[in-house]
């Protein structure tokens, strides 16, 4: 039987081989589902395995399923790789296994969970004293804040909901963006508030919900009010404009707003791009993620609440048993919605320590300009058009074979370029729909990529261009 330390030794050979080969390797490769299944399967075995063969075959096992997410020209939906100190945190975090629930189950991961929110409330620069939860992911960390905010505009109409439920309480009118990310409406639909119940706003061409579509929408509506605005679009990176919007909102009189800025909130990091996120501080709550662009391992997202009490009320279980802190001490269950949970406040505070201000400036920074560079490479080359103003790490392409005139056939010819990139490996963009026209998406959102992923990416998504062009055949029927 293998010994738990030569175990671990030999983890971390195997985890330090897959880092090093990262950069390397193909970012997409063909999977064999079944394959994958069978040498992944069979029966559960019958009685104990030795630990260090199970880890060895998970590994050699797991690698031709794993995608190349983690590493330096991985440009899918919006995801970040690890920095070092927060991919070791997180190892420790695992060895020293807390629980993060309660300050009596792990005094260490409270205090680490106070300084880190004190640092993101700080960088992002929100209302001091504002509550923090550290969840799973943006998701949560809306429906946190969300809950956050049912609680006090129904608490303002006289109305109980932690006691006394929904039945029966005042309507809430839930107000979002036309281009409010999917997660809200999913927070929505386990609020009890509904998807389809909302009132849209329209927003302009980069996907920025439009001030004055919004006053028109309040100014119909009375009774408690939640209000949704975003902080970089998963499409095009824009900012809605929060300055009108706090006015908008803050003139009605029960009104509670919330800003999704799961990966646009790190702009206040940065002095040249802190413009964007101008009024930020004026909303109720917000929502980030760690796993986006602090380069911390999933999963890792952060809920802030200017009304701590709030949120706590939101939030807050109780159980005889349970040791309560009774001397200021951080009790991390009571701002998010499980109870048992992972440590993840030791990543992010390792991430924070290490960057500092200024490397986490540079790195959302850094990440920037890479997206203006690949935009500029792919500008330039014939059928090529970038959809949207590259205004954060975010870039829209669209393809059209030479010599087209239909817009449809754009559509066909950009999918069948993003399937081409897809097998070619050297990069993955995924692929979506903007404004009714097919688009590939470029995310830069990791610490590790340079200018040479960058360049090396763009030849390889306009070699796939040219072959699609080549082979025009490919478009019919498609
Ligand atoms: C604006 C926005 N909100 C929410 C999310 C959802 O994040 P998560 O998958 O971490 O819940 C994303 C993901 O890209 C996003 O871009």
């Amino acid at each position: 039987m293998t010994d738990r330390d030569a175990v671990l030794r030999r983890t971390a050979e195997l985890a330090g081989d897959f880092l090093k080969r990262l950069p390397d390797r193909l970012v997409a490769q063909p999977v064999d589902l079944a394959a994958l299944r069978a040498t992944l399967g069979g029966p559960l075995p019958a009685g104990p395995s030795d630990p260090g063969r199970v880890i060895e075959a998970l590994a050699r096992d797991a690698e031709p399923g794993l995608v190349g997410s983690a590493g330096p020209r991985y440009f899918g939906f919006v995801i970040g790789g690890d920095v070092p100190a927060a991919l070791a945190a997180d190892w420790l975090t695992s060895a020293w296994d807390q629980n993060s629930g309660l300050y009596a189950t792990s005094p260490a991961a409270a205090v680490v969970e106070e300084v880190a929110a004190r640092w993101l409330v700080d960088v992002f620069g929100l209302p001091p004293g504002s509550s923090v939860g550290f969840v799973t992911g943006a998701t949560m960390a809306t429906f946190t804040a969300l809950a956050a905010g049912r609680h006090r505009v129904l608490e303002r109409a006289g109305w109980n909901l932690e006691e006394d439920g929904y039945v029966g309480a005042p309507a809430i009118e839930v107000v979002v963006g036309d281009e409010a990310h999917v997660t809200i409406f999913a927070s929505l639909q386990m609020l009890g508030l509904g998807r389809a119940r909302v009132h849209r706003v329209a927003a302009d061409g980069q996907g920025r919900l439009r001030a004055d579509a919004l006053r028109e929408t309040l100014a119909t509506l009375d009774g408690p009010i939640l209000v949704c605005a975003q902080a970089g679009n998963v499409n095009t990176g824009a900012f809605d404009p929060l300055p009108d919007i706090v006015d908008a909102v803050r003139s009605k009189a029960n009104a509670w707003l919330h800003v999704d800025g799961a990966f646009g909130l790190w702009a206040a990091a940065v002095p040249g791009l802190v413009g964007h996120v101008a009024g930020l501080a004026g909303a109720d709550s917000w929502t980030t993620d760690a796993h986006k662009w602090l380069n911390v391992p999933y999963d890792s997202g952060i809920v802030i609440c200017r009304d701590p009490e709030a949120h706590y009320l939101a939030m807050a279980l109780a159980a005889s048993y349970y040791v309560v802190a009774e001397g200021g001490e951080r009790d991390s269950m009571n701002f998010v919605p499980e109870s048992s949970r992972r440590a993840r406040g030791f990543a992010i505070y390792a991430a924070l320590k290490s960057l500092g201000r200024s490397g986490l400036a540079d790195m959302i920074d850094g990440c920037c300009r890479i997206a203006r560079r690949m935009a500029d490479g792919l500008r330039g080359a014939p059928g090529v058009t970038i959809l949207n103003d590259v205004v954060l790490n975010q870039v829209l392409v669209r393809f059209a074979p030479p010599g087209s005139r239909e817009d449809a056939e754009a559509d066909t010819f950009t999918r069948r370029v993003i399937a081409a990139v897809h097998r070619d490996g050297t990069c993955w963009a995924g692929g979506t729909t903007w404004h009714g026209m097919a688009a590939m998406r470029i995310s830069v959102s990791n610490w590790s990529t340079t200018d040479a992923d960058a360049d090396v990416s763009v030849e390889a998504i306009l070699r796939c261009a040219n072959a699609v062009a080549a082979d025009r055949s490919v478009l019919v029927g498609a």
